[in-house]
């Protein structure tokens, strides 16, 4: 009866080698090969681990043949007892007693051979990439700070909401929707000289949700804390390396709120999800500090450590006019903040997260709720180093007549909001909420220089393989 896996990450936390009794059955893919004096040393990954685990194969073991056959890229299993190693880089290896070939990989055809690929090459390679250091770094760090958000809103009693992906409503007025159709686009039905949106599928215009957040308020004004974290999509033609067409959002959403209760929120928020981070995935935050951003974890502690700073659009404007930087974009008072603006006030300007708060009216989302100024809103973007905006949120407009004002001056026809503006004739209450990118925050968590590189497969315009 051969013996269970075990995951390498198991065998390598081991306190000493004697802890693991007895044979163990490891399986992962092959990284390297190298053979010296009739033993082979074959290192292999199984994922779970930044580490790979060395087997050693002498010529004890019956399987010794198989060692010829082993090449970058393939599977195997391996059947041996864990001991100390004598070799360098690794503490433990597997005195291999038996080992199976489980699939080979053509060592003419294996994309990923040993030398160090670029990552824009590794990008075609979407199905291939989690197997180096880099891309199970990634996936493993995501993983982490998945349930650590998750961890966060549960152990503050928030309730955990799924809203939909098919919607009818523009979630952010800004019309970047992509549709959902079954329409026949080379035979569109036609009513009165135009579309037929009677025959679509459900009977009207839909589309992917741009964000949560309108049905995440419906669950605010029953349950009080309630969060959502799921895909979200839009249309933009934006190709940068900060953007995505579909992404992941967590948009907590809480009743009997105000603006400066939320960014409390969102400043704890970050914080732990940091330290979080740096306490479950301690090799691999090492291998981003030491490979891609040598001031990360310093970065990531300082930021879990400290109060962000705070300033009102209205300050950012005049310290941005006042830094005598020459910005490609224009700073003027209406104008809204560009990226390069967004990293001048986070990274020199205060040299650590920001919360920039009251944006102009004109700039922001009909849903914010109207300061006495009537200029402008009780908004708040979160912005942080390299990144610019993590998080976007703000109070929400809980009176009917201002909220149907702004929607008109929006040019939002109100009609697939009727629910949203019920809500507001219906035991309304002040209440508050944001947009954390996920993807952005794994990407500011990593140091990692493109959004595309932190989810799996990314979509982008012109892009939507695999
Ligand atoms: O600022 P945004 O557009 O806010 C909203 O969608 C609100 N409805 C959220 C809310 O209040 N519940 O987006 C929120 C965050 C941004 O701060 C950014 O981190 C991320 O989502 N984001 C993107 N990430 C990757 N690719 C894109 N195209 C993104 N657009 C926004
Ligand atoms: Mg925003």
């Amino acid at each position: 009866m051969p013996a269970q896996r075990t995951r390498i990450k198991d065998l390598l936390s081991a306190e000493s080698s004697g802890d693991v009794t007895g044979p163990v059955n490891v399986k992962g893919w092959v990284k390297t090969v190298r053979s010296s004096g009739g033993v082979a040393f074959v290192q292999i990954n199984d994922g779970s681990t930044l580490a790979d685990l060395q087997i050693v194969v002498d010529a004890n073991c019956p399987d010794y043949s198989l060692v010829n056959g082993l090449t970058t890229g393939c599977s195997i299993s391996a059947d041996g007892v864990l001991q100390d190693s004598l070799g360098r880089g690794q503490k433990y290896e597997i005195a291999a007693a038996s080992l199976e070939l489980l699939g080979s990989a053509d060592p003419e055809e294996y994309p990923l051979q040993k030398k160090r690929h670029t990552l824009e090459f590794l990008r075609e390679l979407a199905h291939l990439r989690p197997r180096t250091n880099t891309f199970g770094a990634v996936a493993r760090v995501r993983n982490a700070m998945a349930f650590g958000i998750h961890k966060f809103f549960q152990e503050r009693g928030f309730l955990y909401i799924q809203t939909p992906i098919i919607t009818a409503s523009d979630a952010e007025g800004a019309g970047a929707m992509f549709r959902a159709t079954t329409l026949d686009l080379n035979n569109l039905p036609q009513a009165g000289g135009q579309v037929d949106n009677d025959a679509d599928f459900f009977g009207r215009p839909a589309f992917l949700t741009v964000s949560g957040q309108l049905e995440a308020e419906i669950f605010a004004q029953s349950m009080s804390d309630v969060y959502t974290f799921g895909p979200t999509f839009r249309a933009e033609n934006s190709n940068t390396s900060r953007h995505l067409a579909e992404f992941w959002m967590v948009e907590p959403e809480v009743a009997f709120c105000d603006l400066d209760g939320l960014a409390q929120l969102a400043e704890d928020f970050l914080r732990s999800i940091f330290a979080h981070v740096l306490e479950n995935c301690p090799e691999d935050m090492a291998f981003f500090n030491r490979f891609y951003d040598q001031e990360l974890i310093q970065t990531l502690e300082d930021i879990a450590n400290a109060d962000f700073e705070r300033m009102t659009y209205t300050e950012a404007v005049a310290a941005l006019q006042a830094s005598g930087e020459s910005f490609e974009y224009p700073v003027q008072w209406g104008a809204d903040l560009q990226s390069e603006h967004e990293r001048y006030l986070t990274e020199r300007k205060v040299g650590r997260p920001v919360i920039v708060t009251d944006y102009p009216s004109s700039i922001k989302a009909f849903y914010m709720r109207l300061s006495d100024d009537g200029q402008t809103v009780r908004a708040m973007d979160v912005l942080v180093p390299r990144i610019g905006e993590i998080i976007g949120g703000s109070q929400r407009e809980e009176r009917l007549d201002i909220l149907q004002r702004r929607m008109v001056e929006a040019g939002l026809d109100d009609a697939p909001y009727w629910w949203y503006l019920d809500l507001r004739r219906y035991g309304t209450a002040p209440h508050a909420g944001f947009g954390l990118g996920f993807e952005r925050t794994v990407q500011f968590a990593t140091g990692m220089q493109n959004i595309r590189d932190i989810i799996a497969f990314p979509r982008t315009p012109r892009n939507a393989e695999f």
